[in-house]
């Protein structure tokens, strides 16, 4: 299958509009990460976005959404705690898993009975989601356990061939996935953490868990809030291993312990104290700059060929647990503490 790649204009979002209708998946721009879409009520359709990306068959897709009006279509009840935050933080990065209505094809809840609904800020993703005439459930448009899309480009390294198209809305603001929060539990709880932060959502709704996945890894008995958390995830092909301490303690580590084909993915600023090649994301005291850059970083320290990579610890604070989250599984949780 030939991909094509098209910048968003009126020509092409009215093309995306038309393949989405008929049953096609299509990798659309949004402010977290590009995804990829199909026609939500499209049970076939949601299957072949499971066999582009390799996703497992237990994994749930979010559904996009364009107007609030459409939570109706897709779920059940619309509990107050649910309106609130549509109010404070829609249309934008947060993802909301409500009891679903039985018109839900099982491919994209993967039987569960609730469904994750979000309604993106992008404007692109809101015309796509318009012009489909539909709700759109996507994933991220990355191969299954790899980094996110965050660009264009790198949603073609991925899915060449394997879809018919691709829309180019240039670099993704936020760069990590939406914030997810289940409101089906009793107490409200944080699945994956995001750009809209745990202290953000219970200023608007009180107590809220978080799932214990977040930043630990689950043992194989563990039965996950959400199951996402149990993959690897967001991994880049070089051996990522992340140094928690200060620059001089990394710095020394790095002496005694490094090998050819070692690369350092720290912060801007910080290059010429580590005596190994880098890649940087973000500021350290910025965690939406190291939100911005994460994925896209780890996709360059492959393409620069490197073997195994030492990076950086975030801080957990804020938006930093997002990017924590993202860090930890991409390094398949081994952090080495100084
Ligand atoms: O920012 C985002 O959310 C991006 C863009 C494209 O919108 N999408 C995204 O989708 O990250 P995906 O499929 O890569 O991640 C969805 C996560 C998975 O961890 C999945 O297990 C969880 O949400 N999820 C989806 N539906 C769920 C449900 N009903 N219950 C619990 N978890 C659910
Ligand atoms: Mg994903």
């Amino acid at each position: 299958m030939e991909t094509k790649l098209l910048k968003a204009d009126k020509e092409s979002l009215s093309l995306a509009g038309r393949l989405l209708s008929e049953g096609n998946v299509v990798a659309i721009p949004t402010e977290t990460v590009y995804g990829l879409a199909a026609d939500a009520f499209n049970g076939n359709a949601v299957a072949d976005v499971f066999r582009a990306k390799g996703r497992p068959q237990d994994n749930p897709l979010i559904v996009h959404i364009s107007d609030i009006c459409q939570v109706e279509l897709l779920a059940r009840l619309f509990p107050e705690n649910a309106k609130k935050l549509a109010d404070k933080f829609w249309p934008g990065p947060l993802t909301m898993i409500l009891p679903k209505r039985s018109e839900i094809p099982d491919e994209v809840t993967c039987g569960l009975d609730t469904v994750g609904i979000r309604f993106p800020s992008n404007k692109t993703a809101q015309a796509i989601i318009n012009a489909a005439g539909t709700p759109l459930a996507a994933p991220s448009a990355n191969r299954s356990g790899s980094p996110s899309p965050t660009t264009a480009r790198h949603v073609f390294e991925d899915m060449d061939g394997r879809i018919p198209l691709i829309i180019d809305g240039g670099d993704c603001e936020v760069g990590l996935e939406s914030t997810v929060i289940t409101l089906a539990t009793e107490i409200p709880m944080l699945l994956r953490p995001g750009a809209i932060t745990h202290k953000q959502l219970e200023e608007v709704i009180g107590k809220v868990d978080i799932a214990a996945a977040v930043l630990s890894e689950l043992s194989n008995e563990e039965k996950p809030a959400s199951p996402g958390m149990k993959y690897k995830h967001y991994s880049p092909r070089a051996e990522v291993i992340i140094l928690d301490g200060s620059i001089k303690a990394i710095e020394d580590y790095i002496k005694i312990n490094s090998e050819q084909g070692d690369y350092m993915l720290c912060f801007e600023g910080e290059e010429e104290f580590f005596s190994l090649p880098s890649v940087t994301y973000g500021t350290e005291d910025d965690a939406l700059s190291q939100s911005h850059d994460l994925f896209s970083s780890l996709r360059k320290v492959d393409e620069l060929g490197a073997k195994r990579v030492f990076a950086r610890c975030p801080s957990a604070d804020g938006v930093g647990l997002a990017v924590l989250n993202r860090l930890l599984r991409a390094a398949g949780f081994r952090r080495i503490t100084l």
